[in-house]
């Protein structure tokens, strides 16, 4: 199947990463390639880049791809991102640092738009926002088995929904009825809840609860805190670290944790003199993040809400 997916701030992405013949590079969100072509192409044949994804489907085609293009630099592994450290052991000696690693966080929008899953609101397929088909089916678990309060807490911290409480307990009401299955189901259920002069103008009034719904799902937040000190760990001195964040929950995780390795001393303000021992280990090249430019935003909306930071290892 063609892809459909656009590279968000592709140039930007890899003009940032500084990548030169030879090195090494990691993708941990290989989509539809769009960064791991434009790597291999900077990395050139004595390079390698290694990329990842959770997805079957998008792991099948990039491996099509490595072979009808010959590929040989490019390794591929269905894997999930906060494993980096176990994958890079499994291919590379113990000592291997790499010169750029990028994620590109969320779903691709092959994924949005494949009928077969209900990432989107119309869908009738089974309700499944599991980035791997091969886990168990957590969405639908999630929805039909959690408490209100459990449903309320997602909903509202993840989705930043302020209906959070009345989408809870209309979930536990109506799935007391029957299972809540299709993405039709939670939208209709959403739509009914949410007062019609509270629906926002550009986006579908149930998008804040499946985004919620997603993120619980794949544990986003928890994936991204285990991989972001993995990856300053496996740079080379110089090595660049750059993610692209398209909420505004992972991309506080990536700036707090940026600002934390780029201190000499995490001490709390008031302790007389440094006992923290903590000592920097990366310098901030983006203090505010870059975002997409007018063009872009023009040409591909998805890039709307996305942020890109950069780190480099000292
Ligand atoms: C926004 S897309 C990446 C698009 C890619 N940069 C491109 O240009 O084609 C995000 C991808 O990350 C994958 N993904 C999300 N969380 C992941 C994780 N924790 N580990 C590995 N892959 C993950 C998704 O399955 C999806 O294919």
């Amino acid at each position: 199947m063609a892809s459909i997916h656009i590279p968000v701030m592709l140039k930007e992405v890899i003009d940032n990463l500084q990548v030169k013949k030879g090195d090494y590079c990691i993708d941990g969100t290989l989509g539809a390639m769009g960064y791991t072509k434009e790597l291999l192409k900077e990395v050139g044949k004595e390079g390698k880049v290694l990329s990842l994804d959770l997805d079957e489907k998008a792991i099948a085609e990039a491996n099509e791809i490595k072979k009808e293009e010959s590929l040989d630099n490019l390794i591929i592994e269905h894997s999930n991102f906060r494993n980096i450290k176990e994958i890079v052991k499994k291919h590379f000696s113990l000592q291997q640092k790499f010169n750029c690693i990028v994620v590109d966080l969320g779903l691709s929008s092959d994924q949005l738009y494949d009928r077969e899953r209900s990432f989107s609101f119309q869908s009738d397929a089974p309700l499944d926002m599991a980035f791997s088909r091969e886990e168990l089916n957590d969405t639908q678990r999630i929805i039909n088995t959690y408490s209100q309060k459990e449903l309320e807490k997602i909903i509202k911290e993840y989705g930043e929904e302020r209906f959070a409480k009345s989408i809870s307990s209309n979930i536990v009401k109506e799935r007391k009825k029957k299972t809540i299955k299709t993405g039709k189901d939670l939208q209709n259920l959403v739509t009914k809840t949410v007062p019609k002069r509270f629906w926002p103008k550009n986006v579908n009034v149930a998008t804040k609860t499946f985004q919620a719904l997603r993120i619980a799902t794949n544990e986003e937040l928890q994936n991204l805190e285990e991989f972001l000190p993995q990856a300053i760990e496996l740079l080379k001195p110089q090595g660049r670290l750059a993610v692209v964040s398209f909420h505004s929950l992972e991309d506080r995780i990536v700036k707090h944790y940026f600002k934390r390795e780029a201190k000499d001393c995490i001490c709390p303000p008031q302790a007389p003199i440094c006992v923290c021992k903590h000592r920097a280990k990366i310098k901030i090249l983006t203090p505010k993040g870059i975002t997409a430019s007018k063009e872009e935003l023009e040409k591909n909306p998805r890039s709307r809400s996305a942020r890109l930071r950069i780190a480099q290892k000292i």
